[in-house]
């Protein structure tokens, strides 16, 4: 894969970062960014909810809000991508500066707040590329959030359900970002559980031969209750995988005085720590029963088999892309091939929580 990214970011990085996001989109969005996806090991291929992903490594949700680059992203070399957060309603998101790069810390602080163009031109999005003669190879999630003003939250992911799962390979109820107002709070037992009822209801009523299996996305900010009631309850509702996690709204040590006092959530490496922390929990809680993707501060290929062996079964990454480039996924690919061999394991699934057997 030739690296254009050397030269690319040094100039994105001219710009403020939700400028040079937007840049970034359109770039690919015009086949700017050329496709370099390359031939995946075998020993990388792992099936996951019956679905085939050519490898585990995925983008996170956040990057391509709106579901415009879901082929440009598979192209770079993705095994599966989650456009999204969606909401029923378009929505502008919080006021700007919202997005801020905290660059030694190779970290990211976000308050987007769910800027949207609404579910229906996502789901037209996802409707055309169907229809398309061409379209690349991989697994294509959608990550459903809720509008700011709706009362009851439920009806929000409902509607999300009811449009998305003829169009999405899984869906994610995500629960856990934290610059929409009382949305954590649906991580509580029985908010999760009522929550978590009324999606699987939505799924079962649309009547599929082939159900998207549905995954809950958690925040790494949870107490010890939270995290064995979030176990429970996803065990117990009949939900098929977790996501662990989202951003966090806890400021490491190391974090410059001047971004501890910006709102939002912080992502990138001071993330890895505790996010693989609450996967291992969370894997042991659930005794490995579900499923579980792990995101937050992947950016090798060590990070990526860490967090296999803390009991992930796939891995997501966005703010790496950042400050290394969509080149990032080939090294995390190779690497974790490498780290496997290394190791003796044949696949990615032999692996999945070996650090806890
Ligand atoms: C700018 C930005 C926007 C994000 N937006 C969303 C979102 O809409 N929905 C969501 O579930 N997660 C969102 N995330 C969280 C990521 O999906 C991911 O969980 C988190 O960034 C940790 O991964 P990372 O350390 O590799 O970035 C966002 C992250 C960033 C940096």
């Amino acid at each position: 894969m030739i690296d254009l990214y050397p030269l690319a970011g040094p100039l994105l990085f001219r710009f403020d970062p939700e400028t040079a996001h937007g840049l970034t989109i359109k770039a690919l969005k015009t086949g700017l960014v050329p496709p370099a996806r390359g031939k995946d090991e075998p020993a990388l291929h792992t099936r996951v909810w019956g679905l085939d992903f050519t490898n585990p490594v995925g983008l996170a949700a956040g990057f391509d809000k709106n579901a415009e680059v879901v082929d440009a992203m598979l192209n770079l070399g993705f095994g599966f991508v989650e456009p999204g957060s969606v909401t029923p309603r378009p929505q502008p998101g919080n006021p700007r500066p919202r997005l801020f790069r905290l660059v030694e810390q190779r970290a990211v602080i976000n308050r987007m707040g769910f800027n949207n163009e609404g579910l229906e031109a996502f789901a037209q999005r996802l409707e055309r590329r169907r229809a398309a003669a061409k379209r690349a190879p991989g697994i294509v999630g959608a990550n459903l959030g809720k509008n700011k003003d709706t009362a009851d939250a439920a009806d929000d992911y409902v509607i999300g359900v009811r449009r998305l799962a003829p169009l999405a390979d899984y869906l994610v109820v995500n629960v856990s970002s934290p610059n929409t107002p009382g949305l954590r709070a649906l991580q509580g037992r029985d908010p999760l559980r009522a929550l978590l009822e009324r999606v699987l209801e939505a799924r079962a009523a649309c009547g599929l031969t082939r159900n998207p299996p549905l995954l809950l996305k958690i925040a790494p900010d949870l107490t010890v209750e939270d995290k064995s009631d979030i176990a429970a309850v996803a065990l117990e509702s009949g939900i098929d995988g977790l996501i662990v996690s989202n951003t966090t709204i806890a400021r490491p040590d190391g974090i410059p005085a001047a971004m501890r006092s910006e709102a939002g959530g912080l992502s990138g490496r001071p993330l890895f720590e505790p996010s693989t922390s609450v996967l291992r929990e969370i894997y042991a809680l659930t005794g490995g029963k579900l499923p579980i993707v792990g995101v937050g501060g992947v950016a090798t290929g060590e990070d990526a088999y860490a967090k296999i062996r803390a009991g992930a079964s796939l891995v997501q990454l966005y703010s790496a892309m950042v400050y290394a480039g969509p080149a990032v996924v080939h090294r995390i690919r190779r690497e974790l091939a490498e780290l496997l061999r290394r190791d003796g394991f044949r696949s990615v699934a032999e692996a999945v929580g070996a650090d806890l057997r």
